[in-house]
Formats: C-alpha cells, structure tokens, sequence
C-alpha cells in the first residue's frame, strides 16, 4: 500500500537551491513519486513562485507566528507542492544576506515560523508519514500534540538551527526535547522525538554516534541507534547523463569513453588554457565552505608545475574561501583557473566530464553528491576518507579490480596529497585508468534503490509509532 508522505524540505531543485540538500530532495521526491508514491513538499515560499491550479489554505497558527497561509498546487513535474506564506519568510536568498554571505538576523523566527506551518499541515492533512529534513522543519515535532509518523533525515549535522532559549517558552509539546546547555536546539528535538532518523550514508550513521563525528550530538544519536538507519543519496541521473547532457558536445557512455572524454576534455583545455597532451586536468566543483577543505585545494598550488597539473574550480559560498581560491589562480595563473561570480550549471557539467581527476577534499561529508556525478561521467574522485565518500568511492590502489577512484588513507593534508599522486600516476596509464573509468559510470548512481529503502524505513516509522 502507498503511504502518504509530507514531505517537509527547505530546499528543493529546482525551486530553491543552495546546496546538496536541494538536490537530494529533489531527487528522492521525484523517484518517489515516479513510485507511486504520493508525496506532497512543503517549502517555504520565499520567491512567490507560480503554481499551477493553485489554491490557498489558512493555516491556524499562534500569533507570533501569523497570520499564514499555504499555497497549493502543482509546478514543474511536481504534483503536488505547498508552500508556506508568511510575510517576512520570503527573500532573495534562503539563509543568507547575498551582499555580505551573512545569515539573515531573523532566520529563528522564520524557520520557527515554517515549523508552525508545517505542524498545521501536518494536523490538517493527517499524512500516512511526515519526513522532515534537516533543521529548518525540525521544530514541527514540537507544535504537534500528537505528530504523526515522523521521519527525520540528517543531510548534515553541520547546522543545527541553535537559537535562544526563549523559544523553549513558545514550543507547547515537549519542549524539553529542544533544551540544550542554554539554548533550544531545533535538530536535536527532532532526533529525540522522531520515529525513525535517516542519515544519508551508512558510513555517516556510524561517524555521528561518535564524538568526533557527532557534533556535540553523539551521546543522544548513540541512544537512538536502533532507529538510526543509514542510506546513501542518489543522483538524478536523468540530468547527470553523458550520454545525453546538451551541455556536452558529444555525449558518450562506458562503451565510447575515450572518445567522449578525450572531446570534453579537449573543450576544456581549451576553455581554460590548459595544456591538452601534458597536463592533467584536476576539476573541483564546490560550495566553498568550511567543511569542504577549500585550504586543501589552495594547499596544493605550489605543486601543480611539479606535477604537471592544472586545477580547474567552480564554487561560491564563504567570502574569506572564494578570496582565498582568487589568491590562488592570481598566484599561480598558468597553474590554476578559478570562476567564483557564479554557480554556472552547464560549466559543472563540463568540468566533470573533461577533468581527468576530480578532488573533494572534505574534512566531513555526511554523503556528498559531486563524488557520484564525477563518476557518471567517468572521472575517477580523488577524495578524503570520510563519510559517505568512504560509501561510494573504492580505491583503485587498493581494489585492483573494483576500484572507482583514490581515497586518502588519513583525513589530513599529507593524506590527501598522497591520494592525488596516486590518482596522476594512474591517470598517465591509458589502459589502467579506462578500466577504472569505466567501472565507475557502470555503477547505479540513481535515486531508485535508495528510494525504496526510503519506503521500507516509512513503514518501520508507521510500526514504531503504534508503539508510542
Ligand atoms: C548536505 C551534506 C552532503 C549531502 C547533502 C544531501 O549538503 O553536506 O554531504 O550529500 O546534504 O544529503
């Protein structure tokens, strides 16, 4: 039987996206429903976006919070989506101030204010399942007397949604789930009341109850782990395709790889002066955050001529890291190129087709999607040892015979260094590096198989609630 889900996301690709969250969302959804399953989003409405056969629902809501509405309807090849409108949520960047990169002031109240909306809903829809996704919904468990069938998903333990104490007096149910040291901790208070709890890898499900890798959240993750199930993300591998990306100039698949990736990266040397025969063409593709090891990248510059190696980035985030990267390419000008102004999708996808190596240095990644879609266009990652990196990348060093890529043995700078030394020696072995090539963009990196343990653990969430 199709269970109904509310789907509760503050991203969602493409109506609003800043980074992996978005994507993941909206790749399970859509797998989701081309399932059968019928899934409803709930977003916050911060552009006023245009619904088709749309209809408005008054959401009862405490003042503070009010007055709000949800706008129903249907947009792109979603069926089903809902946002939430209240003055004050909608702006011009989710999270943060776009001059400055600072989160907006008031991203509390308006979080809190999405949590009461999704609450309402909750309350009105009375959906089989209600699966919530990071922080921004998380504080819904709190508004529901009785929440249905709650499933929380940690794409990242990064952020949090800690807020002043204050809020504790405005959250009605349990709100001694949300108390932390001085503060009200919006994430915590749902891993305390939800059903089930997904992380996005099985390697991050381990890593979290731990305190290295739990964020000061290890010891209440540690108490939840039976009901603490670890699946990795997917791709949408209808946009991720070399065999029919447009941005591509000839598309390939595993059968005519050499061709089809001697082309792309021939496009791109060219686009960025690189040379063809010599060098090796090293693509990053990042949100330029803390967690991402933008200093490893800039780590490497001064032995790019050494190893004849040029490093190709696309990002944007943190103005101190996009300086950095800038720094970089001013100092190293034949040795590095960097684009920062911009998140250019179709230079994303001829990065990861024309790069030999793609490197994703991240100090944690709790699943990480560029490592899969570097894959699908046969580009072997270079990668740290670390959450789901660890899942989806098998070294080829290793591995001989199942290799896909180079994990770093220790998530440190000389690790990782190694790993990108291993990753060149390989790459200058035509027949070697094809196998490895090829290997990878025969795998299923779709949404397919996760999805359906998505609806095994919505299931396992209708049980365990019956036994509240
Ligand atoms: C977050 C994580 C990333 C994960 C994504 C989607 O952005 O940092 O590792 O892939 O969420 O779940």
């Amino acid at each position: 039987m199709n269970r109904r889900v509310l789907f509760a996301t503050a991203e969602l690709t493409p109506l609003a996206r800043v980074g992996g969250l978005a994507e993941a969302a909206g790749g399970l959804v859509r797998s989701l429903q081309a399932q059968s399953v019928p899934i409803t989003v709930v977003m916050p409405d911060y552009t006023g976006l245009e619904l088709t056969e749309e209809r408005s629902i008054d959401l009862e809501v405490p003042a503070w919070a009010g007055p709000m509405r949800a706008r129903r309807g249907a947009i792109n090849d979603l069926a089903d989506v809902i946002l939430i409108d209240r003055p004050g949520i909608a702006r011009p960047h989710p999270y943060v101030e776009p001059s400055t990169g600072n989160g907006w002031p008031d991203n509390d109240w308006r979080f809190m204010c999405f949590s009461v909306g999704v609450a309402a809903l909750a309350e009105l829809l009375k959906p089989d399942v209600l699966h919530l996704n990071d922080w921004h919904s998380a504080a819904a468990l709190g508004f529901l007397a009785t929440p249905p069938p709650t499933v929380l998903t940690i794409h990242t333990l990064g952020y949090q949604g800690m807020c002043d104490a204050e809020w504790l007096n405005r959250i009605p149910h349990r709100p001694w789930h949300f108390a932390w040291y001085d503060g009200c901790n919006p994430l915590l208070g749902a891993i305390r009341s939800a059903d089930k709890i997904i992380a996005v890898s099985p390697n991050y499900a381990t890593e979290i109850i731990e305190p290295e890798g739990g964020m000061g959240l290890h010891d209440d993750l540690k108490r939840r782990q039976d009901d603490l199930v670890g699946i990795r993300n997917g791709i949408d591998t209808s946009i991720w395709n070399p065999l029919t990306d447009p941005s591509l100039e000839l598309n390939y698949g595993p059968g005519d790889i050499e061709v089809g990736k001697r082309q792309a990266r021939q496009a791109l040397c060219a686009e960025f002066g690189a040379e063809l025969e010599n060098d090796v063409i090293l693509g990053v593709v990042s949100r330029l955050v803390d967690q991402k090891g933008v200093d490893f990248m800039t780590g490497l510059a001064p032995f790019l001529a050494g190893m004849k190696a040029k490093l190709i980035l696309l990002g944007s985030g943190q103005s101190e890291l996009v300086e950095s990267v800038e720094e970089m390419a001013a100092n190293h000008p034949d040795r590095v190129s960097v684009v920062t102004d911009r998140y250019d999708e179709p230079l994303a996808h001829r990065i990861f087709a024309g790069s030999d190596l793609f490197l994703m240095p991240s100090r944690f990644e709790p699943c990480g999607l560029a490592q899969m879609q570097a894959m699908a266009y046969g580009t072997s990652p270079v990668v740290t040892p670390v959450g789901g990196l660890v899942d989806t990348v098998t070294d080829a060093d290793k591995h001989r015979s199942t290799g896909t890529g180079f994990v770093a043995e220790t998530n440190d700078f000389a690790g990782f260094v190694d790993a990108v030394h291993r990753g060149l020696r390989t790459t200058r072995v035509a027949a070697r590096r094809r196998l490895i090539q090829q290997r990878a963009m025969e795998i299923d990196w779709s949404w397919e198989a996760p999805a359906k343990r998505h609806i095994e653990v919505y299931e396992k969430a209708i049980q365990s609630s019956s036994k509240r």
